[in-house]
């Protein structure tokens, strides 16, 4: 039995049956809860030293000390996910590709859907001022390097209005956005898996192992970026990672280098931030890129997606510098401006799918979104804003915004629309359904925290890479997933943060 975190029922509710509403599930943990107390006291050191030693970890982010790491935390065991959407959307994931880089590749998109964010939001201003920039002068590299992850939550909905809400498991998967910057995870979400496999084999489980299935996200994501650094076609340029000043998240970053350098041995990563990219990097009279002596062939974005990042004036010359080149970009200023949030809420519009998709993968798209909303000027705008006011705990309230943290939520939602809902202010945020997803039990393992057995929401993100120019694709496919696993009680779980954790899938029929 299960509290019913969305306050639409007074009591508490059955495994896998909706609560009066029908807005909440739960599902099953993969074993029977809670474990015997001995049995826990052996594993939690083994799956401790498990997590550590093979890099599920991170750096401090109180007293940074690059001498050492601590454990990132994870949960304990897999969680449930019906096999049948974690096949649906893995499969989907090629379309989602294709969508992404066909509004990426269109202009006039682009520019109705974001003219007014740009008006009041200086961030995506700025991105803007470089992508037409870069567009008037002539784009010196067509291709680009999409890895994406698209980031979905399990919802049973709320009107028990489609086919796959009513058959069992009664949820189905609801996208939360596409990521195409910085979508990191690629090492962790693998790591997750292994960290699983190894405690269901302690646990003397093995005959659970067929429940998670394979992740090659690592391996994918690198192959995408050295299939890149072949496109580009010189043999001493390198691969350059744009990083954050101080990265917590090392563990991640640091091995996509190793796995490039395992899958090709004589291609070489730098890591730049902004900062010295705008000290010693600048272009040759053909517009290749060079830093420190080193041509860079591939550049991939694990920094610049928010306004910190870039301290000064320096930082965005360095983003236009690196725009310019002819390095292939991951993602390129186009793909960027595509995975906003303002551009996903206008891509949900009726029939704009069948604009970049056929009507059967339009149809088969259109089904994992939820409800998106405009809060631009105007009748449907004041729509939008009037039911959000009326009833908050239903949306989120997004800004244009990547990391986390920047979203709002329940009554915080009334207090920003009260401030902003007559100014064009609003116009730089966008509304969307709350996703309710199913609880179910886990162990949180936290470092320095005795570990709790807690009720748990996940988020499942799928990756893809796609590489190809506006005429051309040359690489499309799905390339592993990840999953993230907080608090039910909590509205983000940001595992650096420490309100989410590492998890992976443990998928049941
Ligand atoms: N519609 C929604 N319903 C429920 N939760 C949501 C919704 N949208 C966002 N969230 C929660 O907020 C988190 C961050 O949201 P979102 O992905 O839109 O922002 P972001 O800043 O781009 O995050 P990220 O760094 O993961 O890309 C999600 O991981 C999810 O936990
Ligand atoms: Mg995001």
């Amino acid at each position: 039995m299960a509290t019913c975190p969305s306050d639409c029922c007074d009591g508490t509710f059955d495994q896998m049956k909706p609560c009066k509403q029908m807005t909440t599930t739960v599902l099953d943990s993969c074993l029977p809860l809670p474990l015997p107390v001995e049995v826990l006291t052996e594993i939690i050191p083994k799956a401790k030293d498990f997590a550590l030693l093979h890099g599920a970890a991170m750096r401090y982010k109180s007293n940074f000390d690059p001498d050492s790491l601590k454990m990132a935390p994870f949960f304990l065991l897999p969680s449930a996910f019906p096999r049948r959407e974690f096949d649906r959307v893995v499969k989907l994931q090629p379309l989602i590709n294709v969508l992404m880089h066909r509004i990426a590749h269109n202009h006039e998109f682009l520019e109705s859907s974001l003219k007014k964010t740009v008006n009041v939001d200086d961030f995506t201003a700025r991105l803007w001022k470089i992508y037409t920039t870069v567009r008037e002068e002539g784009v010196s590299q067509e291709m680009s390097l999409g890895l994406v992850r698209s980031d979905v939550m399990l919802t049973k909905c709320h009107a028990g209005c489609c086919e796959l809400c009513q058959t069992p498991p009664y949820v189905t998967g609801h996208q939360v956005e596409v990521n195409t910057i910085a979508s990191g995870f690629g090492h962790m979400g693998p790591i997750s898996g292994s960290i699983h496999r190894y405690i269901l084999g302690e646990l003397r489980k093995p005959e659970l192992l067929h429940h998670l299935p394979e992740n090659d996200a690592l391996a994918g994501l690198c192959s995408g970026m050295i299939s890149a650094w072949e496109v580009y076609s010189c043999p001493k340029a390198v691969i350059l990672f744009v990083i954050e000043d101080v990265t917590y998240n090392i563990c991640d970053q640091r091995f996509h280098e190793y796995e490039i350098r395992r899958q090709r041995p004589d291609v070489h990563v730098i890591r730049r931030n902004l900062t010295q990219i705008s000290k010693t990097g600048h272009l040759t009279d053909d517009k290749r890129l060079m830093i420190d002596g080193n041509e860079i062939a591939v550049v991939y974005f694990r920094a610049g997606y928010e306004p910190a990042q870039y301290h000064s004036e320096a930082e965005w010359e360095a983003r236009l510098t690196i725009e310019r080149s002819r390095a292939i970009k991951s993602p390129s200023i186009q793909y960027q401006l595509a995975g906003t949030k303002k551009v996903q809420q206008e891509i949900a519009r009726p029939d704009v799918l069948k604009q970049f998709l056929s009507d059967s993968e339009a149809e088969l798209v259109g089904q994992l979104f939820t409800g998106l909303y405009s809060l631009d000027l105007g009748p449907e705008g004041d729509r939008a804003v009037q039911m959000a006011m009326e009833n908050p705990e239903r949306f989120v309230l997004k800004p244009q915004r990547e990391g986390g943290g920047n979203n709002v939520y329940g009554a915080e939602i009334k207090e920003v629309l009260e401030k902003i809902k007559d100014s064009a202010e609003r116009e730089a945020y966008i509304l969307m359904d709350r996703i309710r997803p199913p609880i179910q039990e886990n162990y949180l393992v936290r470092p320095y925290e005795p570990v709790r057995l807690v009720e748990v929401v996940s988020e499942l993100g799928i990756f893809g890479v796609i590489l190809g120019t506006n005429k051309d694709i040359m690489i499309n496919k799905f390339s592993g997933h990840m999953l993230r696993t907080k608090l039910s009680s909590v509205n983000e779980g940001g595992v650096a943060a420490g309100l989410g954790a590492l998890d992976s899938v443990f998928l049941f029929d």
